[in-house]
């Protein structure tokens, strides 16, 4: 029980009368009055104006929390008509009149009989009155007056969070804000300093420290580094009474992390690697991992790496794992054990995101050695060319050399090696190679009209050990030659009028060839020379590898002949010359105006049946349609 809270106290706010009783009045100290006056109520102010002063009080104060065995004396009513003979009675009421407030009607002393809490009820209106006993008239208007509980400190200051958490950045400035803490102090903050709190720190100095007034946290030493410690606990007090002794308090806890900043450079724990990988390994295979330390967090820990210098440059690369932050070196181009057997390279680790305010503490990146051994492997051999194109004409005879490949054992021993042909690839054996020297022979004769491409793999194997061998593709063209002789293109019937005209175009002629010169196609027509004389067609080279037959006489008869057969021979200008006869049949028919064909049957014309020609003419129209 905080006892000494609760003494007594009831004093006079207004004018100091010889006759109210002020029994505490002299314990006030801590308790100015001065303010009181200013809430006096105009009504009760107006009435003692107006009243000549005949009730000497106006405003009672009293003590909350009261814990004495009596009751309280809260103080005395008293009218200047009372003259002590008893003849007046005092009467209250109001708020709590008769029974939280008593009067004793002879005297007018008021007593409180229960314990008050302004936190529940701070001001009590009441009125009183003084009668006279004897005429039970009022010796005094009825006034109002006003008891104010007066506040005692009985609250302590209650932090708004039991546990505060805060974040601040490490190596933050000092005096860098962290987080601000608030108490409420229930008590009456118009009055004393029941409610005026101070806040002081009780745990986390040096580290930090709290504004007095405002509960605002704030970092107090240089260079807290987070890599040092992370978690600080903080304890404040919020005191009331101003933070003077006898205040009450109360505490509460902040928890403060502080959060990374990028002020660790990444570091290789060792200056040297080694790594060994066989020069058979393809571009991407990874070598090895390394790994250079960073003592921060997240981002702030992130790591690049590259390869600034050494021989490898070209030949090896470094990725990063988003995983690990480690660098993995991987083969970027095929190696050669026997052209270079290691490799030293200069790989640097480098923070991406970089804190500008700390590049002071030097360059946040680190470098390291990386040694590369480059292990011999037993490779197949190697052919001078990824593929060969050879030629051979068409007329090659059997035997013949077309060119040769060369392989070769890429390892220091320099196995011997030897040739074949994939029979696969050439299941008609054309081909031969000199196991020994790589030379293509031809073993069959060949076609450059039946077939212009013979695609061959050959092999290349080392003789003392079959399993590393190697293949390449073989892309071997036929080259033409001129061993075909030109042809007509088509079969050519042909008709002409018997009402022809000399010189009339009656068919032109077109011819092909199989081969194919370099230069094209240059053929030419003639008649054949044993139907050169007396013929009764010409032939017109149009030197456009075409020809034209031409009428050579006016009329031709069915009767003298029916039908002519022109041997016409076509030769192409090529080595050696090529050329063949073709045979053009020329039937002999009876035309309209028009020169279009109507009978080329020269019995058609005995009509023996003695048909009209009129009907004959419609058979003969009728037999065409069908032939079309
Ligand atoms: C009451 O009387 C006092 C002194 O005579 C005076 O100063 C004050 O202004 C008066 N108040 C009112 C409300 O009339
Ligand atoms: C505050 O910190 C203490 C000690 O580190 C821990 O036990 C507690 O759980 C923390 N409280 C909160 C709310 O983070
Ligand atoms: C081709 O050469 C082989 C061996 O060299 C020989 O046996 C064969 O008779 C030759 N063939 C011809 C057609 O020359
Ligand atoms: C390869 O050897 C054959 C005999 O087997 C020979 O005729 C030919 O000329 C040689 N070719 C080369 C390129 O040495
Ligand atoms: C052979 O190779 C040539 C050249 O690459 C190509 O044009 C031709 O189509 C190939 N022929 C076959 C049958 O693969
Ligand atoms: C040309 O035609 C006549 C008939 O008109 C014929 O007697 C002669 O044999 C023909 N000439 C040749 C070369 O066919």
């Amino acid at each position: 029980m905080r006892t000494y809270r609760y003494f007594l106290l009831l004093f006079w706010v207004g004018q100091p009368y010889p006759t109210f009783s002020t029994p505490l009045s002299k314990r006030t100290s801590g308790f100015p009055a001065k303010k009181r006056t200013l809430e006096l109520s105009g009504n009760s102010k107006n009435e003692l104006n107006r009243s000549k002063r005949s009730w000497m009080w106006n405003q009672f104060f009293l003590l909350e929390e009261y814990t004495g065995s009596d009751y309280q004396y809260v103080g005395k009513l008293h009218s200047d008509q009372d003259r002590g003979d008893g003849s007046l009675k005092y009467i209250l009421s109001g708020d709590g009149a008769g029974d939280l407030f008593i009067i004793n009607e002879n005297t007018g002393d008021i007593q409180a009989t229960k314990r008050l809490d302004r936190e529940e009820k701070p001001v009590y209106i009441l009125r009183a009155q003084a009668i006279n006993r004897k005429t039970g008239r009022p010796v005094e208007p009825e006034s109002e007056f006003i008891i104010k509980i007066h506040d005692i400190n009985d609250n302590e200051p209650i932090f708004t969070k039991e546990v505060y958490t805060a974040t601040v950045p490490e190596m933050s400035d000092v005096g860098t804000f962290v987080v601000q803490v608030t108490a409420t102090d229930a008590d009456d903050p118009t009055y004393g300093n029941s409610a005026k709190i101070v806040y002081s720190i009780l745990q986390g100095q040096p580290y930090f420290s709290v504004e007095s007034e405002t509960g605002i946290i704030k970092t107090a030493l240089l260079n807290m580094d987070r890599e040092n410690r992370e978690q600080y606990q903080v304890v404040i007090q919020a005191k009331d009474m101003g933070g003077q002794m006898g205040g009450l308090s109360g505490t509460t806890t902040v928890n403060i992390t502080l959060t990374d900043v990028n002020d660790n450079p990444p570091r290789f724990p060792q200056s040297t690697y080694q790594f060994k990988t066989p020069e058979s390994s393809p571009p991407g295979t990874p070598i090895g991992r390394i790994k250079a330390s960073d003592a921060d967090l997240g981002e702030n820990a992130e790591i690049e790496y590259s390869i600034t210098e050494g021989e490898g440059l070209d030949m090896f690369d470094v990725i990063t794992d988003q995983e690990t932050q480690e660098g993995i070196i991987t083969v970027k181009k095929l190696l050669d054990f026997e052209k270079k057997k290691v490799y030293s390279l200069k790989v640097e680790a480098s923070n991406p995101h970089v804190e500008p305010r700390f590049l002071y503490l030097g360059p946040f990146k680190d470098s390291a050695t990386v040694k590369i051994m480059v292990e011999d492997v037993d490779e197949p051999p190697v052919f001078s060319k990824l593929a060969y194109i050879l030629q051979i004409r068409e007329d090659a005879q059997i035997n013949t050399t077309i060119g040769s490949v060369t392989a070769q054992d890429p390892d220091a021993a320099r196995n011997p090696v030897k040739y074949s042909v994939d029979r696969h690839t050439d299941m008609d054996r054309i081909f031969n190679i000199d196991s020994g020297n790589g030379s293509i022979f031809t073993s069959k004769l060949l076609d450059r009209e039946t077939l212009l491409w013979h695609n061959i793999t050959v092999i290349a194997t080392e003789i003392n050990n079959p399993k590393q061998s190697s293949r390449v593709p073989l892309y071997i063209k036929v080259l033409d030659v001129n061993d075909n002789p030109p042809e007509f293109a088509e079969f050519y019937e042909t008709f002409v009028c018997e009402k022809a005209k000399a010189d009339q175009l009656i068919q032109t002629l077109r011819a092909v060839d199989k081969d194919d010169p370099y230069s094209g196609h240059q053929f030419s027509f003639s008649l054949a020379p044993e139907a050169a004389s007396g013929s009764n067609f010409t032939i017109q080279d149009n030197k456009d590898n075409t020809a034209g037959i031409l009428t050579r006489k006016n009329g031709y008869s069915r009767h003298e002949m029916s039908t002519y057969l022109l041997p016409v021979v076509i030769s192409d200008n090529d080595y050696p010359v090529q050329s063949s006869t073709g045979t053009v049949t020329v039937r002999v028919c009876a035309c309209d105006h028009q020169g279009n064909m109507q009978s080329c049957h020269a019995e058609a014309l005995v009509h023996p049946t003695g048909l009209s020609t009129g009907a004959l003419v419609a058979i003969l129209l009728c037999i065409v349609t069908l032939l079309g």
